[in-house]
């Protein structure tokens, strides 16, 4: 095991708002994309010894902050690290910007409209530091490492105090002081970065379900995806810290995990002391005592017959896999860099269905990829219609600066790119019906989660396959496994009337 060794490559630098935005390079060390695409051959070190330095062990004592995520549950993840950290500085949490003395957005990157989301808020943000000069506003995540959004903040966003990378979350205490006792902007933002920190202090929501990084980064490289450049490189956490990790959760009486990482199929393989694979870490999983675990997200290249395998066991690991097709066309499947066929990904299809009864399935599908042809997006329906896919996230490709996609020739018109994603998700909604139907008078466990968003009458949950039921019951069931009998079946929720609750 590799202790700490390595000191920060780069340095912290206060920026004045320089006069041309291609001069800011000059003020501090830019992120880069092009820097993020590199992958070394470095060795990956685990540092155990984060610490929050004394004299910023109080700094936020009578002072509150607001945490705004944006993006996918790796995001949610680490503003649970981010909060954490505040927590040992002293801060408390505000549901509300307005009375924060700290606000931190957590951004995503992944398509355009998740950035423009953020500089509309950020614009927002301008009133309440006129008001308050002494707020800090802060960016962080997944856009924090695009040069574009740094000049863009640095010209237009002078709200702004910090901004740091998603590698830079350790440097939080450090960060948030410069920023207290700097005029200028400070920004760290490492776009390189191989390692890993453990032990950084997390503030969970509630202990009903709880999310336990396993890997981070993604060498995929797919085209149209600008995660590879933003999360950088694969590093899988040691099996032992995880392992220790899902115990200590179990130990809380936490009630379901699940396991993050970009691609979970690629686990391990950057171990160079050790073989094992993420079926290896879900087989001592499985023997953990927590009742369910999922993971997301999974890459069908790399999803092996060990993990079917061990899958299949069931037990504690559910009958759930999602599992990102993107397109049913092998040739944009090339296009995108996926490195499997259609035929490939139906044969992984039938295989987990095979060893997996009542496996549900889930997946992404983008639509609208440069050059897709009408025929290519029937494959992309067909290959729904023979998966029968339980629910899908669907998108309309969103070209990345930077990434290899953003520069091939898109002839595809917008209106013909949202009559796909309308009639995808017609056909998904129908095929949803279909299977939920199934479920009609059964008898499913529900893990019960709070109440519903839309009727604090109606409690919510889910079923191990991931499936959103609503039932009438007491409020002491939250954090509860029951039985429900399912009543009425809709095409998103199952409706259904309590009949046990279930002793685990
Ligand atoms: N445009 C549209 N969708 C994208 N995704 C990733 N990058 C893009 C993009 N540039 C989708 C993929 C991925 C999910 C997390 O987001 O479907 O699986
Ligand atoms: Fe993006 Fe592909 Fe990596 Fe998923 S596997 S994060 S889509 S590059």
């Amino acid at each position: 095991m590799m202790k700490e060794t390595k000191e920060a490559t780069v340095d912290l630098k206060s920026v004045k708002s320089p006069k041309k935005t291609e001069d800011y390079a000059k003020y501090f060390q830019a992120p880069s994309l092009k820097d993020a695409k590199k992958r070394g051959k470095e060795e990956i070190l685990v540092h155990y010894d984060f610490n929050i330095p004394e004299d910023m062990q109080h700094i936020g004592k009578g002072k509150r902050y607001h945490v705004r995520t944006y993006g996918c549950q790796m995001n949610e993840h680490d503003s649970e690290t981010i909060s954490g950290i505040l927590q040992a500085m002293g801060y408390t949490s505000s549901d509300s910007v307005e009375d924060a003395d700290v606000i931190l957005f957590n951004t995503c990157a992944i398509r355009e409209n998740a950035e423009d989301k953020v500089f509309g808020e950020l614009g927002h943000m301008k009133r309440l530091k006129n008001n308050n000069p002494n707020l800090i506003l802060g960016v962080c995540g997944c856009m924090s490492q695009e040069e574009k959004v740094v000049k863009k903040i640095l010209k237009s966003y002078q709200q702004v105090d910090l901004i740091f990378g998603t590698h830079n979350i350790h440097r939080l205490p450090e960060l948030l002081r410069d920023a207290m006792f700097s005029k200028e902007m400070v920004i760290e933002v490492w776009s390189k970065e191989g390692d890993i920190v453990e032990n950084m202090p997390k503030l969970r929501e509630g202990n009903t379900k709880g999310w336990v990084n396993i890997m981070y980064g993604c060498d995929k490289f797919c085209t149209y995806c600008i995660v590879p450049y933003t999360r950088g490189k694969e590093r899988s956490r040691r099996p032992e810290d995880v392992i220790a990790e899902v115990r200590d959760l179990a130990r809380q009486g936490f009630k379901e995990i699940m396991l993050l990482g970009q691609n979970v199929n690629a686990y391990g393989k950057d171990f160079e002391d050790i073989e094992y694979g993420f079926g290896d870490l879900m087989d001592e999983v499985r023997k953990i005592d927590i009742p369910r675990v999922r993971f997301t997200t999974s890459h069908p290249r790399d999803f092996d017959d060990h993990l079917i395998e061990v899958l299949a066991k069931g037990g504690n690991l559910v009958e759930q896999i999602h599992l990102p097709v993107q397109s049913g066309s092998t040739e944009v499947l090339k296009r995108m860099a996926r490195k499997y066929s259609r035929e490939h990904y139906l044969e992984l299809v039938r295989k987990i269905k095979d060893a997996i009864p009542n496996v549900s399935l889930s997946t992404d599908i983008i639509v609208g990829f440069p050059g897709e042809t009408d025929e290519q997006f029937e494959d992309t329906i067909s290959m729904v219609e023979e998966v029968k896919y339980e629910f899908a996230y669907t998108f309309i490709y969103s070209p990345r600066e930077g990434t290899p996609a953003a520069v091939m020739e898109d002839n595809v018109p917008m209106e013909v790119k949202k009559a796909r994603l309308y009639r995808l998700n017609e056909v998904l909604a129908r095929i949803a019906l279909e299977q939920n139907k199934k479920l009609q008078d059964q008898v499913v466990e529900v893990l019960v989660e709070g109440e519903s968003r839309t009727n604090a009458e109606v409690l919510a949950g889910r079923t191990r396959t991931n499936k959103l039921v609503h039932f009438t019951g007491d409020k002491s069931l939250i954090g509860q496994y029951v039985h429900i009998k399912i009543t009425d079946a809709k095409t998103w929720t199952l409706h259904g009337e309590l009949v046990s609750k279930v002793e685990v």
